[in-house]
């Protein structure tokens, strides 16, 4: 809370200094996200996803899915609900917006080449570029900090995120195959990947 009031005071002194992302209509509304995902969505903890650079429709998704209690988290819910009451769409072109900066979260060297050797099964989805498919609902996975896409992965492995999901049966079907170990070792691969 400290550090949102700092930037609170920062964003006052600046005022009109301030140009560019700052000037766009989500951007007031996007302040409150600072303090779990960092500064204009640029998260660097290892457990807060970066929203920077994130496609539209997967953010709305993702944010419909938080506030209808489908994608469950005690943390999103109350934020989701909000964002849907002040208008989703400027937040949304506010985050995408912003450039994403990799995940500043260090990565262990063997774990991204063992990684390596097993995401070809992720890319029949994700493309082998790791950015995604808007045409088949599957995000961008490049560049996220590896504790959250570990944290993600197991959610599917164990049913937890979007239960009963019929559009994700593949993907979890998936996630049940791969143990837990290499399950990290996907979330490095696609960290470090730019
Ligand atoms: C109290 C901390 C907290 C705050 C404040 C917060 N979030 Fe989150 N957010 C989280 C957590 C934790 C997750 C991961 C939850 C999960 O396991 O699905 C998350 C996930 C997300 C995701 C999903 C990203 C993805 O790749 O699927 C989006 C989108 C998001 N938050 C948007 C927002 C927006 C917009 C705001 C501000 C209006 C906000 N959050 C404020 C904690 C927070
Ligand atoms: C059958 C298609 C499919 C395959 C194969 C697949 N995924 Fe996905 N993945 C998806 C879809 C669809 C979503 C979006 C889920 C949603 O909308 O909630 C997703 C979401 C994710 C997320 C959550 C991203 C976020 O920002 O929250 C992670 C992490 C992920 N996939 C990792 C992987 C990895 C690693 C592999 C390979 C081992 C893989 N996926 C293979 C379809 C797939």
């Amino acid at each position: 809370m400290r550090v949102l009031t700092s930037w609170l005071l920062v964003l006052a002194f600046a005022g009109p200094v301030v140009a560019g992302p700052l000037d766009m209509p989500g951007a007031s509304q996007a302040l409150v996200c600072s303090a779990c995902h960092g500064f204009a969505g640029q998260s660097q903890s290892n457990t807060m996803p970066i929203l920077a650079g994130i496609a539209p429709w997967y953010f709305k998704k993702a944010i419909q899915d938080y506030a209808a209690g489908k994608r469950t988290s005690p943390e999103m819910e109350p934020y989701a609900k909000a964002v849907l009451q002040s208008g989703v769409d400027d937040v949304a072109a506010y985050f995408a917006a912003q450039a994403r900066t990799p995940s500043p979260v260090k990565l262990d060297p063997t774990a991204i080449e063992r990684g390596r050797a097993a995401s070809v099964q992720c890319t029949l989805c994700h493309g082998v570029s790791g950015k995604g498919d808007a045409s088949k609902g599957v995000p961008d996975l490049t560049g996220q900090p590896p504790g959250y896409l570990r944290n993600q992965m197991l959610l599917f492995k164990a049913d937890r995120r979007s239960p009963g999901d019929e559009q994700l049966k593949a993907v979890k079907a998936l996630m049940r195959t791969i143990p837990d170990e290499q399950i990290a070792d996907l979330a490095a691969y696609w960290s470090s990947v730019r």
